[in-house]
């Protein structure tokens, strides 16, 4: 590989910003969190930023001034604020698909001009949200009627990836706000039993089918959305799209094949190729949230995205905190070989958080060629994982704590419970955030052998009772879990991604690594179904095939 690319752009980890930070690595040593702290009485006021309800201690990291003086200039070398304002003006930064990358459109206010391909993106998109509330009041009101005149009490969402994490996680995140008398259920896997838990204790003629796919060509999606219309039609006694009229809407940018599926595209919701699946649960993707929450709450969710996307763009470098996350990261993956990423909230409600954040970061970002096509020398997405507190504290952060390996957490948490929960729970809510602020100070600090000692404890058991701590931590802590914090969360993690990605000089808005298993799954499905002879097919894959089949009696 060149050192050189063809952009004129060094390769990443000869640039000398990159090596002053390897230097800087090697300098620090094995400095501890308890050092840093020691050394600078102000380093917990120092070390915190807010963006909007958004407050962030960075203070438990293994930075000094230095480390983030260095990793800013990393960032200003790498160019990322002239990728960051491309993509905020609509150019075309997906490279590989040659789209422009304008999720930010689906929240800038009505007022905005974003262009691509020389069109203002804007009206297109307030005037599907429009089109969007109108059918969600109905839908909620009982005003729209199911086939049989009932009104809808269960929306189910069919879709797979961003077009099922986003809304799925969403609509948990803001169950407290959403309308109790419905019910809402999301179905992704193509596993049929996925769809039938989800189906089988409803009445046909008061559910709603939302039929989520970007393309409309997911095997996933279509196989379940076939499965649903047969389910529908079977248990209304109809035949025919009139009933399907009032069960199925969907959602897509393929309004020919919404059509060859048999929805009316009157009753589709439209979005673009310039907003990737998994940025997309702010469009038509947002549905079935959309109708859970009410198009006033999901307008407040939307503002809180555009708040930060606002942040990212104008905020100075040293107070931007995407930039930050991006930057911390970027320093744990490859300075310190940390090859995962914990994120860890302290709220039940975002059970479903980790798991939109894997998509969304490791689809974007676990790429191993440079934007040129070169294979990169440097280490790119972080593995993403992690589940709500306390939950885990009594399963996997035992190697958190006295693990061997480096894992930067986050630590999400919200001062007040939510609403609903007000009411004589306030002391339970306080017990969970004592929890995660004792663990970001027990993963901080730990325990010394001394202080172990002290405790009286057998010397024999003392190496095991002691914790290394300095395992760094970032606290994020907002007043209440509303839409519009969450907004604020997912686009600051969007954005997160986005610098990493522009530090590696990777496209974070392609997918081709998923086109392979689905190429494959359909060359092996009728060597399954009819035992047909798949060529080319590899001993290992040919024998499980044989057994499968022996198994099921074929
Ligand atoms: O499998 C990957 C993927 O292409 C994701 O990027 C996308 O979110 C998902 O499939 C679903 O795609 P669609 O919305 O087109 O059905």
């Amino acid at each position: 590989m060149s050192e050189m690319n063809a952009e004129g752009r060094s390769r990443l980890d000869q640039m000398p910003e990159w090596t002053a930070l390897s230097k800087h690595r090697e300098q620090l040593g094995e400095v501890h969190l308890r050092e840093l702290f020691a050394k600078d009485p102000d380093r917990a006021r120092r070390f915190t930023l807010q963006v909007g309800d958004l407050h962030l201690d960075y203070s438990k990291h293994l930075v000094t001034d230095e480390t983030l003086r260095l990793l800013r200039e990393l960032a200003a070398a790498t160019g990322v604020a002239e990728l960051r304002d491309a993509m905020f003006r609509g150019e075309k930064i997906n490279i590989t698909e040659n789209r422009s990358v304008l999720h930010t459109a689906l929240r800038a206010p009505g007022s905005a001009v974003i262009t691509s391909d020389g069109v203002n993106v804007v009206p297109a998109v307030q005037h599907v949200l429009t089109k969007m509330a109108t059918f969600a009041d109905r839908v909620r009101s009982g005003d729209w009627k199911g086939y049989t005149g009932r009104r809808i009490k269960t929306v189910v969402n069919i879709g797979i990836g961003g077009s099922d994490l986003g809304p799925a996680m969403a609509y948990e995140a803001l169950r407290a706000y959403t309308h109790r008398d419905m019910q809402f259920r999301f179905v992704s896997n193509v596993d049929g039993a996925d769809l039938h838990e989800a189906v089988r204790d409803l009445d046909p003629a008061e559910t709603l089918f939302v039929i989520a796919s970007k393309t409309f060509t997911t095997i996933e999606t279509i196989t379940n959305a076939t499965s649903a219309r047969s389910w529908l039609l079977s248990g209304l006694g109809a035949a025919g799209e009139e009933a399907v009229a009032k069960h199925f809407v969907a959602l897509s940018t393929n309004a020919e094949k919404v059509a060859e599926f048999g929805i009316d595209t009157v009753n589709m919701f439209e979005f673009w190729d310039w907003v990737g699946g998994r940025y997309s649960y702010d469009s038509a993707i947002g549905l079935s949230l959309m109708i859970a929450i009410g198009p006033e709450r999901f307008r407040e969710m939307l503002a809180g995205f555009h708040l930060v996307d606002e942040h990212f763009q104008s905020a100075p470098p040293e107070e931007n905190v995407p930039l930050l996350l991006g930057l911390l990261g970027i320093w744990y993956g490859n300075f310190w070989d940390a090859q995962s990423h914990a994120v860890l909230p302290y709220s039940h409600y975002l059970s479903k958080f980790t798991a939109y954040l894997q998509q969304l970061d490791m689809e974007s970002n676990g790429k191993s060629v440079d934007r040129q096509g070169n294979p990169v020398a440097w280490q790119t997405g972080p593995v993403v994982w992690g589940t709500p507190g306390t939950n885990g504290q009594h399963a996997y952060y035992q190697l958190l704590h006295q693990g061997t390996k480096v894992i930067p957490a986050d630590l999400i948490g919200f001062a007040r419970p939510v609403d609903d929960l007000r009411s004589g729970l306030v002391a339970q809510h306080d017990l969970l955030m004592a929890n995660l602020f004792a663990q970001g100070q027990a993963l901080a600090f730990g325990k010394t052998p001394d202080e172990v000692r002290a405790e009286g404890v057998a010397e024999e058991l003392v190496p095991h009772r002691t914790f290394r701590g300095n395992h760094p931590t970032s606290t994020l802590l907002a007043s209440e879990l509303t839409p519009s914090v969450l907004g604020q969360l997912i686009a600051l993690y969007e954005h997160k991604v986005f610098v990493q990605g522009a530090v590696w000089n990777i496209d974070s808005f392609d997918q081709w690594g998923v086109e392979l298993g689905k190429v494959l799954a359909r060359r092996v499905e009728p060597a399954l179904t009819e035992g047909a002879e798949v060529p080319g097919l590899d001993a290992s894959t040919a024998g499980l095939v044989a057994k499968y089949r022996e198994l099921r009696g074929r």
